[in-house]
């Protein structure tokens, strides 16, 4: 299902797919943490393969997480990035990856802009990933991310209300998440300022399951109390025309304990991260502060997806 397969969107996975990662990602979990009946062959199963991480645009979790992935698989990895390569020469995307793919078994690849890992696979027989193109989608984070979701609230999806805060324009993550979880019968609440609301075409997307139920809001308020899910996310400076666009809508929305107070205690608050200041430091004591082992899980699942891609579990 997986195997030699580009990872470039959301709309390629279907339920099974993603059933088959998620059940990989908790064997993945078990041998990394030794639990009982672990099978230890998953921590030597990529011996001898090679990934190239290609990140022209910053990432702590996405490319460490990859990179640590391969390495607890026992593979290796190449690290390529815009200063350090013939990109600085003038060399195209597609050339760097041809190059690339001579070198390793499969390629991640981050890029400022939407439908450069489309546009790069084309010209590719290795596997390629796409850990983020722009303002466009980061299918990976959503796996984790509905990993997440359903480790947090007691392994099912149906019938959850789970709304997406902050910057859902230009945020892929939430382009990738909504896209995801449409597969399921769930309530999404897309809250933003007017101008950083959901994109048309993910709204379009998501409609096309008659099961899932969209609401918009520019306040927090109205789903506050009946929210099981609240994914935070920053404001993506580095997408606006001008800094003062970016001044005009920063910190809008900011949870602080008094928001998570009135929360259901069952509520997970997760947030891809970077945080900028959009949850405030004192959440992260709260047990429903998921963010951090959000992240974790990102390691698992990139295992299951890396594994599965090389053909090897
Ligand atoms: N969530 C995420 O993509 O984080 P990084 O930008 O640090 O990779």
């Amino acid at each position: 299902m997986w195997k030699d397969e580009h990872v470039i969107s959301v709309n390629d996975f279907t339920e099974e797919s993603v059933q088959d990662i998620i059940s990989c990602a908790d064997a993945c979990r078990a041998a990394v943490l030794r639990e009982p009946g672990h099978n230890a062959d998953i921590l030597s199963c990529c011996k001898h393969k090679i990934m190239a991480c290609v990140f022209y645009e910053p990432s702590t979790r996405t490319n460490c997480s990859f990179t640590s992935a391969m390495l607890r698989l026992g593979g290796t990895h190449i690290q390529v990035n815009d200063s350090s390569s013939s990109v600085k020469k003038g060399e195209t995307l597609q050339d760097t990856l041809r190059c690339l793919q001579c070198y390793s078994d499969v390629i991640v690849l981050r890029h400022p802009d939407i439908g450069s890992a489309n546009l790069a696979s084309s010209y590719l027989s290795k596997p390629l990933i796409n850990a983020g193109d722009g303002a466009g989608e980061h299918p990976t984070q959503a796996l984790l991310d509905l990993y997440t979701i359903l480790r947090e609230q007691g392994g099912s999806l149906n019938g959850l209300n789970i709304t997406l805060l902050g910057d859902l324009k230009y945020g892929r993550t939430t382009h990738s998440l909504a896209k995801l979880l449409s597969l399921f019968p769930v309530t999404l609440n897309y809250v933003a300022v007017h101008e950083l609301q959901m994109p048309d075409h993910v709204v379009d997307h998501v409609a096309m399951n008659p099961k899932v139920v969209q609401n918009t809001f520019d306040s927090l308020e109205e789903v506050l109390t009946t929210t099981d899910i609240l994914y935070v996310t920053r404001v993506q400076k580095e997408r606006f025309a001008t800094e003062q666009e970016y001044e005009d809508v920063k910190n809008r929305f900011i949870v602080t304990t008094k928001v998570v107070e009135r929360l259901k205690c069952t509520c997970s608050i997760m947030h891809p991260l970077p945080r900028v200041n959009e949850i405030s430091e004192e959440v992260d004591t709260f047990p429903n502060a998921a963010y951090f082992r959000q992240m974790e899980n990102g390691m698992y699942v990139r295992m299951a997806l890396l594994a599965k891609i090389l053909g090897v579990l």
